[in-house]
């Protein structure tokens, strides 16, 4: 356990404030005090504003969109801390950008996830705390500590709420690169499972025609994805689901990137609701009516704690 004057303190970048004041607030404190502002040339300037000598530090950013300014900011936070002499500094990252380049699967490209682990590191940081990582295996690319927590708890309990009838509900994956997130669901939720057959043609572009397993007819079909970024997967799927004759549409993801034509996709797909959580924040435009944000701030302040005190993270899985 770390001693008193080792106290926890929260601190927010500017990609989601929001979140982090929630944070805060299931702390039972209030944000750390820090300035955050661009010079005339757009260069980043970060001031602390209170003493963190000796403070177990935790610097919460989503590196979303403006992905490139979030990711420097966090760097140039983690630097600032490291530097005001932090006893420990945790980058705390609900949504972890630049994650879908995690292998060289074609010739000369870069490996980006395995990269910003690097800068994350290198920057100052101690140990991390992601949401959802868009593969299990990116907590191999930091050589610090990596805690990383699922958000299928908070959503689980969101469609219990709905109160499907067990034989009607059908667990969806968007793509066969889903199925064992879409498993995890299954086993807590029930219900019978269904593939999509998507093929991806561009960063923008998917093709889903094909359904593989149970039969939507009829059936209310919910499609768990770990994100949304142009909305081509889900609404894809949701289009599938539709024409197989499914009667009720809901869409879950934890990351709510929207960017591109997801608006005007989602604002036309066949979907009852689409059920996202508030580790990116949704600006008033990309609000549709049916969509529903999730807090995951308990779920992070809870492992915050968890970690201060040097207790098991792995325990809120269960
Ligand atoms: C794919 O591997 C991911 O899990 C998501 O399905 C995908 O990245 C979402 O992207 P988009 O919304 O642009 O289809």
């Amino acid at each position: 356990m770390m001693s008193n004057n080792h106290k926890l303190k929260v601190f927010s970048g500017r990609a989601n404030r929001a979140l982090a004041e929630r944070i805060a607030n299931n702390l039972g404190d209030t944000l750390g005090r820090i300035v955050l502002d661009n010079f005339p040339d757009g260069e980043i300037s970060v001031r602390i504003d209170e003493d963190v000598r000796g403070r177990d530090v935790f610097v919460v950013q989503s590196t979303c969109p403006p992905v490139n300014e979030n990711l420097m900011e966090l760097l140039i936070m983690l630097d600032a801390f490291k530097r005001a002499s932090a006893a420990r500094l945790t980058a705390v990252l609900p949504y972890y950008g630049y994650a879908r380049q995690d292998r060289k699967d074609v010739g000369r490209v870069p490996i980006t996830a395995k990269l910003v682990a690097n800068l994350v590191t290198r920057a100052g940081a101690d140990r991390t705390l992601a949401l959802d990582l868009h593969a299990a295996q990116i907590q191999g690319f930091f050589d610090i500590p990596v805690d990383h927590l699922h958000a299928a708890p908070v959503i689980n309990d969101y469609i219990r709420t709905m109160n499907i009838p067990p034989q009607d509900f059908v667990v969806l994956c968007p793509d066969e690169g889903s199925i064992k997130r879409a498993l995890i669901h299954q086993k807590k939720l029930g219900g019978a499972i269904a593939i999509v057959d998507k093929r991806r043609s561009s960063a923008t572009e998917t093709q889903q025609a094909n359904l593989i397993g149970s039969s939507l007819e009829g059936k209310v079909a919910v499609i768990f994805d770990d994100m949304i970024s142009t909305a081509g997967s889900v609404v894809g799927a949701a289009n599938v689901a539709r024409r197989a004759g499914a009667r009720e549409i809901y869409a879950c993801a934890t990351h709510g990137v929207l960017c591109g034509p997801a608006v005007e996709r989602l604002r036309d797909a066949p979907l009852k609701q689409l059920i996202l959580t508030d580790s990116i924040p949704l600006p008033p435009n990309k609000h549709l009516p049916n969509i529903k944000v999730l807090s995951v701030a308990p779920l992070l302040a809870d492992a915050i704690k968890r970690i201060h005190f040097n207790e098991s993270v792995s325990r809120l899985f269960e």
